[in-house]
């Protein structure tokens, strides 16, 4: 996979996929990432990318050429929509799921646009980008952060990524659809805090169901939602019966 990110600050970008399992991708070739500063698309000599809203307003507005030449310029004219999606990052896109990031995984090439200022000129949400999204229900300064979190996301699932241990346990979201369980490791106790007995007693089936317990009622208090489309056995709602009586 190649992804290509344009921005006006490229700066932001050192660092961020210089570490951990990015790094590993990059290293094995799994994933060539290419940061793209939006001024070297401007038409003129001062590089402009922004420019006032039409019909007034405050703030302003990333200009579509710079956008549309970088994109022609990384993608050809005609690009192909199953191979590439091009990505604007906006606080009004969709929201990015996992199952957005397992999709996204499968395109050899992504380009990310990340959106600046007051806003970015609707024409490139119309009729450039595949995909708007955004990565939650707050606003940031603009879409480099975001861009980054789709990174990491969609590159942790590329086939190789992911040693097998780290795997086993990547489809917590994913599949299952209820979040993982309470992790600990040594001292057994800390502070006075002891672990959970049963995380000690070598008992396999004694732990699975504690765990399965455990991020049943994780879910229940954090994240309810996920409840209701999560796939869950006839054992886990009787659990859940007696996490909701409690
Ligand atoms: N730009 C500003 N806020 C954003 C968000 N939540 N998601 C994506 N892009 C953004």
């Amino acid at each position: 996979m190649r992804i290509d990110i344009l921005t006006i600050f490229p700066e932001m970008f050192r660092g961020p996929f210089d570490y951990g399992i990015v790094r590993r991708a990059r290293e094995r070739g799994l994933v060539e990432i290419a940061v793209h500063d939006l001024r070297d698309f401007a038409a003129d000599k001062h590089r402009t990318v922004d420019d006032r809203p039409f019909g007034g307003g405050e703030g302003m507005v990333l200009k579509p050429e710079p956008i549309f030449r970088a994109v022609e310029h990384l993608l050809g004219e005609q690009f192909d929509r199953e191979r590439a999606a091009v990505i604007l990052l906006t606080p009004q896109g969709r929201r990015f799921t996992q199952a957005m990031a397992a999709y996204l995984a499968t395109r050899e090439r992504l380009v990310l646009i990340c959106g600046r200022y007051e806003g970015v000129d609707e024409r490139v949400a119309g009729y450039l980008a595949t995909h708007e999204l955004s990565i939650g229900d707050y606003v940031l300064t603009g879409g480099e952060v975001p861009a980054m979190v789709i990174v990491e996301a969609v590159v942790r699932l590329l086939p190789g990524a992911l040693h097998r241990a780290e795997s086993a346990r990547r489809e917590s979201f994913a599949a299952g659809g209820i979040l993982d369980y309470p992790q600990y490791t040594r001292p057994a106790e800390f502070r006075g805090l002891r672990v959970p007995e049963v995380l000690l007693s070598g008992h396999h089936a004694e732990i699975a169901r504690w765990r399965r317990r455990m991020a049943l009622a994780k879910t229940l208090r954090n994240r309810p939602d996920l409840l209701e489309k999560a796939a869950l056995s006839e054992e886990d709602r009787q659990l859940l019966e007696e996490l909701r009586d409690m």
